[in-house]
């Protein structure tokens, strides 16, 4: 498991890191296979659950979806995102971690960032629990989406976050919605890798949620590409199956299990 946390950290600088989100194992089974990091992300709360943010997602769903994640994923690293309260103080974030850890036989978990938590990344990288860090626009905290790193002032708070999530012990961090400005120089100074969405090309690595590439959540934001419209593939599949047992074209009798 550290193995694999140091492939991902000595890639800094030198070769780009691949990451996407995966709630199953039939995505995830996909993903491994191209991916340096598999995310089992809370944005599941929107995407899979239709929940208007992410705030309400509970540990016991998180647990469910890491555990049917990780039945595919063989060779990337693994990283359940810790659903919002349930690392509100050290003690409690260590609890949670652990039993997260425990329970999903992940690699690492990721937390959301308030200008709060190094202690909190601190007390769970001391359990020898992997921590990932994540800044800029952080869905758990923030209600209002904003582009961060405008401004000097706003870039200098940021590259102090980043910096102090480091120091932390955190082994990289995501970078959501920066600038590019401030997300080259947040990536200029830290030695872990930073792994960007919505921050252009300057990070060590990029990550997407997988249904928005694939063209299925709806959700196309500037900075998605969608490389797949997976939506009319399963539309046109659907229509085809309910004409077909319409007009009695399925079952054909080859596929009748006994007799015709
Ligand atoms: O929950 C999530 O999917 C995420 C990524 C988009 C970074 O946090």
């Amino acid at each position: 498991m550290l193995l694999k946390i140091k492939n991902i950290i000595k890639k800094k600088n030198k070769i780009k890191i691949v990451s996407l989100t995966a709630y199953s194992k039939n995505i995830a089974k996909i993903l491994d296979k191209y991916c340096d990091i598999t995310l089992v992300g809370d944005s599941l709360a929107n995407v899979l659950y239709g929940m208007k943010n992410t705030h309400k997602l509970s540990l016991n769903t998180m647990l469910q979806h890491s555990i049917s994640v990780r039945k595919a994923v063989k060779k990337s690293l693994m990283v359940v995102d810790m659903p919002k309260g349930t690392y509100s103080n050290p003690n409690q974030a260590k609890k949670n971690a652990k039993l997260i850890f425990k329970n999903t036989k992940c690699d690492a978990v990721k937390i959301e960032s308030n200008y709060k938590n190094f202690k909190i990344i601190r007390e769970i990288t001391k359990a020898k629990i992997p921590v990932m860090g994540h800044i800029g626009f952080t869905p758990q905290f923030k209600k209002k989406f904003k582009v961060e790193g405008k401004n000097n002032k706003e870039t200098k708070k940021l590259l102090k976050e980043a910096i102090l999530i480091e120091k932390a012990g955190a082994f990289s961090i995501v970078l959501e919605c920066l600038t590019p400005d401030a997300a080259k120089l947040i990536t200029k100074n830290l030695k872990i890798p930073t792994i960007g969405i919505g921050s252009s090309s300057h990070c060590d690595g990029q990550i997407l949620v997988t249904d928005d590439i694939l063209g299925m959540s709806g959700f196309y934001p500037r900075f998605v590409k969608k490389f797949a419209d997976l939506n009319s593939i399963i539309e046109k599949a659907v229509k085809k199956y309910s004409k077909d047992v319409k007009n009695r074209k399925f079952p054909e009798n080859k596929n009748f299990l006994y007799g015709k």
